[in-house]
């Protein structure tokens, strides 16, 4: 990097060297430069608060002190890429749920979402995934996770303030960031793992379909109406019912109607 800002840079064996800084404007953006670098896999980019976080959809990715900015390069499964995203969700939502003991789903394609029964669910982090050439890994994917560790209610624009939730509102004391970066760091390492692995994608496919949120609920995609979901297809696709066929739904922007 030329002369933007200083990391911190260290390492564990077994998560992959690191790279810590205070600001950046992005750290899916930094880690794509290493990964076209040739990072291996596990190099991950974290920052305290990012100045142009991005999100999916060429969405703003508001990034406050107080939460995690993680990007992680790993190598792409040569099969099943398509799955990739939605497995880092699932395994990072496993991960969340088993430390916290979290009420949590998996919104396709890879928001987490949080909520008690009876109250509407949240978003608790969300993933994006960047595909780049590599000289070391071939093709590498750069996956991004956001996680709301503790956001205090104020930096939280308004009009998201009834869709974002996090760590904080529901395990006391909040956890720290570092420990959410452990959690989040693992489950790509994982994800990607799994999905290289023989049988690996058939067992991702069916832990994404049991945290899937919204199965058997009307869907918008991208505003219009669009079918009720029905399942998830072999290669992460989304698939709904409409009253005459069944569509299936590769990209956008999909929003279950929650039930009343
Ligand atoms: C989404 O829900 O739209 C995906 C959000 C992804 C945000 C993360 S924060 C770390 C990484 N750096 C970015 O600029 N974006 C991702």
């Amino acid at each position: 990097m030329g002369r933007g800002p200083r990391p911190v840079v260290r390492g564990n064996a077994r998560l992959g060297p690191r790279e810590f800084y205070d600001a950046l404007p992005s750290t899916q953006d930094r880690a794509i430069a290493l990964a076209r670098d040739g990072a291996p896999e596990g190099t991950r980019v974290v920052a305290r608060r990012q100045e142009k976080g991005r999100g999916r959809l060429e969405r703003a990715w508001e990034s406050p002190v107080g939460g995690l900015y993680c990007s992680v390069v790993l190598r792409r499964p040569s099969a099943h890429a398509g799955l990739l995203p939605l497995t880092v969700g699932a395994r990072l939502a496993v991960g969340l749920r088993d430390r916290f003991a979290l009420p949590i789903s998996l919104k396709w394609p890879n928001d987490i979402l949080v909520g008690a029964v009876g109250t509407p669910m949240r978003k608790l982090s969300g993933i994006l995934t960047d595909e780049v050439a590599s000289p070391s890994l071939g093709r590498a994917a750069v996956v991004g996770v956001g996680v709301n560790v503790s956001l205090g209610r104020e930096s939280v624009p308004g009009a998201l303030r009834d869709r974002v939730a996090a760590l904080d509102e529901f395990v006391s004391p909040a956890p720290s960031v570092e420990e959410v970066e452990t959690i989040v760091v693992r489950a790509a390492l994982e994800a990607a793992r799994e999905l290289r692995a023989q049988g690996g994608a058939e067992a991702a496919r069916e832990l994404c379909r049991t945290l899937l949120y919204g199965v058997g609920r009307p869907v918008t995609v991208d505003g219009h109406a669009a079918g009720t979901m029905e399942s998830l297809g072999e290669e992460g696709e989304l698939w709904l019912a409409t009253p005459t066929d069944r569509v299936a739904i590769w990209a956008g922007d999909v929003r279950v109607e929650e039930a009343r």
